[in-house]
């Protein structure tokens, strides 16, 4: 068996994103797709860098593919796996798109934009992949994930590449210590340039419904459907797993909104006015010194895995502003701040 099949030594190759500095030059692009494509096509499972955050990727139509995706990250059954296609003609194959979900995907795909739509019936997509709904949630990623899946020219199932539960990783690096006895090959795009998940818009209905804010903000999708997003209501049923309160969790407690840093405190820091206590703090990671909520959210879990083993016994927060990203990085901070296992109270 070649050393990149070995189950705890998974292989990790350099591939350039059009967007970010080139960790890999063409030829070592070329051999990390084709090698990709290779394992792929036999079932197995490689960890991709997209702008938003890694994926743990398989074949969609490979049922045994995909229930090796739950196995590897501990995800329980009933929660379904975003696809990701090279084009807005791929996933027609696989959705079926009304004239706002057409509309969203010229907008902005490539791009942070899942959209959870009626399956079509033609399509290949194991039901594991979807968990068995009449619905399914597809985007097409920008960079080195676009290239691989218009290389194996067939959809790849990849929900974020951490264990259940767990922040999603950012880079590399954290693939592999979460992951890295379960994956046969990572590919290394450096570190992920929006860095929060992709925005979830259900168009599966008369009204469009914001599933989970991400890396578009919602404000710059509801300009282009023309109308307002229904967010996802208190006491609805759980449609995502990052609509249970403790997902993304650290193992650190983390104190929100905090206006002075206590004694065996890291804090995470948003902007130029740091709090009292802010020079004693046993760690400090500023998201954005400039106030800037996009260099914030592709910051967020790269500093929340920092924080979370530099010793502190809690993690303060400062105030981060709930407009445009703001949105998504709130969100993941009260996920990270929850009691294991807590149910969410609203969106
Ligand atoms: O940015 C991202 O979206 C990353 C990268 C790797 O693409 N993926 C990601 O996947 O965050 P994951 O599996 O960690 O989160 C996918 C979310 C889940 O909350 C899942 O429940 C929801 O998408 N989802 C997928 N298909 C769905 C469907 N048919 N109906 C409702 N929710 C769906
Ligand atoms: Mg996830």
């Amino acid at each position: 068996m070649p050393d990149y099949l070995m189950p705890d030594r998974p292989r990790i190759m350099p591939i350039s994103n059009p967007d970010r500095p080139l960790p890999a030059t063409g030829a070592a692009n070329a051999e990390a797709i084709s090698t990709a494509c290779a394992l792929l096509a036999a079932g197995e499972l490689v960890a991709i860098p997209t702008e938003t955050v890694y994926g743990l990727a398989a074949d969609a139509a490979n049922g045994e593919a995909v229930a090796r995706i739950f196995k590897a990250k501990g995800r329980p059954r009933f929660n379904p796996l975003i696809c990701h296609a090279d084009s807005l003609a791929m996933a027609k194959r696989h959705g079926i798109f009304d004239a706002r979900a057409r509309r969203l995907a010229e907008a902005f795909w490539p791009g942070p934009l899942t959209l959870v739509l009626p399956k079509n019936p033609d399509s290949p997509i194991h039901a594991l992949a979807s968990a068995g709904l009449g619905t399914i949630g597809l985007r097409v990623p920008a960079g080195a994930a676009r290239d691989l899946v218009a290389a194996l020219g067939r959809v790849l199932a990849a929900p974020s590449a951490n264990l259940s539960g767990r922040m999603s990783p950012t880079t590399a690096g954290h693939v592999a210590s979460q992951l890295g006895g379960e994956v046969a090959l990572i590919l290394d795009g450096g570190p992920a340039r929006i860095g929060v998940e992709s925005t979830i818009v259900a168009l599966d209905g008369p009204v469009a419904r914001l599933l989970r804010p991400g890396g578009l903000a919602a404000a710059d999708i509801e300009a282009v459907l023309g109308e307002k997003l229904q967010r996802v209501a208190a006491g609805d049923k759980v449609e995502a797993p990052g609509m249970l309160a403790s997902h993304y969790a650290p193992d650190t407690p983390l104190r929100l909104e905090a206006t002075k840093v206590g004694p065996g405190e890291a804090l995470l820091a948003f902007g130029a006015d740091l709090p009292e206590g802010a020079g004693a703090a046993v760690r400090l990671r500023n998201l954005s010194p400039a106030g800037d909520l996009t260099e914030a959210a592709a910051n967020l879990f790269g500093a929340l895995h920092e924080l979370d083993t530099c010793g502190a016994e809690t993690i303060a927060v400062m105030a981060i502003p709930g407009h445009g990203l703001g949105e998504a990085i709130n969100d993941r901070l009260r996920r990270a701040a929850a009691p294991p296992g807590s149910v969410n109270k609203g969106p």
